[in-house]
Formats: C-alpha cells, structure tokens, sequence
C-alpha cells in the first residue's frame, strides 16, 4: 500500500471512486459532460493527479489525436500525430504508458515544467484504439499497478460511449 498525505491506494478507495465513476455514466447522457466530470472526479479524489484529460481518435484524420475534456492547466497540445508523444507512443501501441519521470523519456510533449510524471492509459475497441486517458503529475514516479488498474477499468466503462 502506498501512502501520499491523507490519501491510501487501497482496494477500498480504488472501489470507491469506481463507484463515483459508474454513478456519473448512470447520471450523464452525453459524453463530453460525461467525459468532463469523469476528469473532475479523479482529479479531485487523488491528489497527485493534476492534470487529467482524454484524447480521441480524430475521425476525419485518423492519423491523430485530438484533446477532449479535460481538468487542469490549458495545453498547447491540441493535437498530437500518433506515435509522438507518450500520448502518441499510447495510441500507436494501444498500450499503457507509464513514465515515472518525463525528464527521462525522450519522446515527450511538454505542457508545463512542473509536469514530473505521466500516464497513459488506451481506451480500447477490440484492436482499435479509439482515444485514451491520460493523467499528469507533479509528483516523480507516483503511479503504480493500483493506479494502471483503476484508470484500465475506467477505460473499459466510457470505451462504449466513444
Ligand atoms: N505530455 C503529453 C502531451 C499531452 S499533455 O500531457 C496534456 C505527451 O508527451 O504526449
């Protein structure tokens, strides 16, 4: 178990906001609110995700990703061609990416330099990747397997409403 202030990664907590997560897909119709208060929720039950966001598959040009809802820090990343970025490299994969600290990774957009740490979790059709979560940090190297499977399983729920 880890530990960060008030806050523990247990199976209670993660359960807790799988719950508040199911509630907002039963209480919202459409998916960009959805989407919105999904980040709203997350940002505001763990403290060390400070920037958390979706990208989606660009319909019209396949080859690129496109910001959606999001919570925090506006970016400059609007748009990101798959493959660049840790985001990219997620959607060219349609794997995990989860980088404990970004000065380390040579493949990285930067928003803001007090960005420390990334993960990107795929949102996933089948094979097909359709967008993805992607959560920023402040903190170096917080993420670990209790937040990959909570952010797999949140992936899962909104994956049909994309
Ligand atoms: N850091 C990301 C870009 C998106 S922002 O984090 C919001 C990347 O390297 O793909």
């Amino acid at each position: 178990m880890r530990v960060d202030g008030n806050f523990e990664k247990t199976v209670q907590t993660s359960s807790s906001i799988a719950r508040k997560v199911k509630d907002v897909l039963r209480q919202t119709s459409s998916a960009d609110p959805m989407l919105h208060s999904i980040c709203g929720l997350l940002a505001q039950e763990v403290p060390y995700y400070d920037w958390v966001g979706f990208y989606l598959i660009d319909q019209d040009h396949e080859g690129q990703l496109v910001l959606g809802p999001y919570v925090g820090a506006p970016t400059e990343h609007v748009r990101i061609p798959i493959g660049k970025g840790i985001c990219g490299q997620a959607a060219a994969t349609g794997r995990v990416f989860l980088v404990p600290d970004v000065l380390l990774e040579e493949n990285y957009l930067s928003c803001s330099p007090e960005v420390r740490s990334e993960i990107v979790v795929p949102i996933m059709r089948g094979e097909k990747v359709l967008g993805e979560l992607d959560i920023d940090s402040h903190s170096i190297d917080p993420f670990d397997g209790w937040d990959r499977a909570l952010l797999e399983a949140i992936c899962e729920m909104v994956a049909p409403l994309i």
